[in-house]
């Protein structure tokens, strides 16, 4: 039998990419294998964008070499996304025991390429860019009730740290009517809550002049009557006050915004390409929240950019500080070959760099702490994802901000009965990283 498993790394666009290699392979007749050792076709689709996550793929399929030393042969080991994209053949000079490698844009090439390889023919197949959007393969979804829905794909932005715009291209749009479509299709099949993804996501339509562009998006997505929709990621440059408009008025678009922010110093920002300054950046703050008072608000942060003084650093914690952020994701600065930071001389040395990075790490904590305690004695509309990781009598839930809630399944029920539903959550206690809850009168 012809089994598969995919790891995937990296972003929500490689969620969706391996959700629909899935599809493809069991429109091939393959089945989901559990681990490694059921499977008879291997999957990585890998992330380029830091050198840990980089490293740290090339070292698991160096390892998987046992796997075909140790008796099993014709295991087919495949490598796509964006490393598969950046390195090409050259994958194949470095790891002997790879038999595909494939990249962002021919996903579809999979089931051929595992074929050749299975016939003996280990090739790697990567494309300069294509027309097709992953949205037109088949899917196999993670959960029934989420659906990943691409708008855009690439990047023209060019931040000067970033790899993304060479493994993914230059920024293409989806057809309006398309994206429309597939949601409509999607609330049919009973999903209840769409993410429109994208690199640059609100920049969606710019590329495609005379045409609609992100406010007008979402609102034609909420007409079709799903239930929730999110978006990522939005960049701070193009985030309109049509979106904010949006955001305020239709009741679908969940209230929860992530705006990488990723530095707090107007000379860091510039060097990093990023377009805007922190000032414009309070005032689009400033003007969310007029519009929707209590919005959630995630961003992305840079430690150790080259030229990165005490100074600039100290810009970003108090950035950091005055949006008081309800969560942020933090990241040491890892030189990309070929984007044009890679080039500055000016490194800031590594225990300079995790030294502010664990004190930002500290002020993180805390304002998500303060955010998570903020939200007790709430009652909110929750969507329940299933069992937790941990504990199969514990339910993960998501509340409209985004904030992962615990819930412990009711005595006598099973956690199956409530996953993929939504359910009116009461807060009841806060920790950093996660509230816990409990069914509020109202639940099923
Ligand atoms: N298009 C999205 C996602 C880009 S990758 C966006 O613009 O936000 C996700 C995050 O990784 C970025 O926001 C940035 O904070 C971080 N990142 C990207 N390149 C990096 C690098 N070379 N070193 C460290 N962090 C990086
Ligand atoms: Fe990378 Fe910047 Fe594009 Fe995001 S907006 S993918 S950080 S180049
Ligand atoms: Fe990584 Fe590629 Fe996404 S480099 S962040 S998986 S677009």
């Amino acid at each position: 039998m012809n089994r598969y498993i995919i790891h995937t790394f990296g972003c929500q666009m490689n969620k969706h990419d391996s959700e629909r290699m899935a599809g493809l392979l069991e429109s091939h007749g393959y089945t989901a294998a559990r681990s490694d050792d059921e499977a008879d076709v291997i999957v990585f689709n890998t992330c380029a964008v830091r050198e840990t996550a980089d490293d740290r793929m090339y070292g698991q399929v160096a390892s998987l070499k046992a796997i075909k030393t140790g008796g099993r042969p014709d295991v087919i080991i495949a490598v796509g996304g964006c490393v598969g994209q950046r390195d090409g053949e050259e994958m194949l000079r470095r790891l002997p025991h790879v038999d595909v490698v494939f990249g962002t844009h021919n996903i579809a090439d999979l089931p051929s390429l595992i074929e050749a390889a299975a016939a003996g023919r280990p090739t790697a197949r990567v494309l300069d860019g294509t027309e097709a959007f992953a949205s037109d393969l088949p899917t196999v979804r993670e959960h029934p009730w989420h659906a990943w829905v691409p708008i855009t794909v690439g990047c023209d932005n060019h931040c000067a740290y970033c790899i993304v715009p060479a493994v993914r291209g230059p920024e293409r749009s989806r057809v309006f009517e398309d994206i429309v479509a597939e949601v409509s299709g999607l609330v049919a099949e009973g999903v209840l809550e769409v993410t429109l993804l994208g690199q640059n996501v609100n920049s969606y339509g710019r590329d495609r002049y005379g045409q609609p562009r992100f406010a007008e998006l979402l609102r034609a997505v909420a007409h079709t009557g799903i239930p929730r929709i999110r978006f990522a990621t939005s960049h701070p440059k193009d985030l309109s006050d049509d979106t904010i408009d949006a955001l305020a008025s239709v009741p679908s678009l969940m209230p929860y915004l992530h705006l990488p922010v990723q530095h707090g110093s107007n000379a860091i920002l510039a060097a990093m390409n990023r377009r805007y300054t922190r000032e414009n950046y309070f005032e689009r703050i400033d003007r969310l929240r007029g519009a929707v008072p209590g919005i959630a608000l995630s961003t992305d942060i840079i430690v150790g950019f080259p030229g990165e003084t005490d100074e600039d650093f100290e810009q970003t914690m108090g950035l950091v500080n005055r949006v008081g952020f309800d969560h942020a994701f933090t990241f040491i600065y890892s030189p990309r070959e070929g984007t044009p930071a890679a080039s500055l001389t000016e490194t800031v040395p590594r225990e300079v760099s995790q030294m502010r990075f664990d004190r930002l790490a500290e002020l993180v904590r805390d304002l998500s702490f303060a955010s998570n305690r903020r939200a007790v004695g709430r009652v909110d509309q929750c969507l329940i994802e299933g069992a937790s990781r941990r504990d199969p009598r514990v339910l993960s839930a998501r509340t409209p901000h985004n904030r992962l809630v615990h819930v412990p399944v009711p005595v006598d029920r099973s956690a199956s009965l409530y996953a993929g539903s939504i359910q009116p959550i009461r807060i009841t206690g806060a920790h950093p990283w996660f509230l816990t809850g409990e069914f509020a009168s109202g639940a099923v």
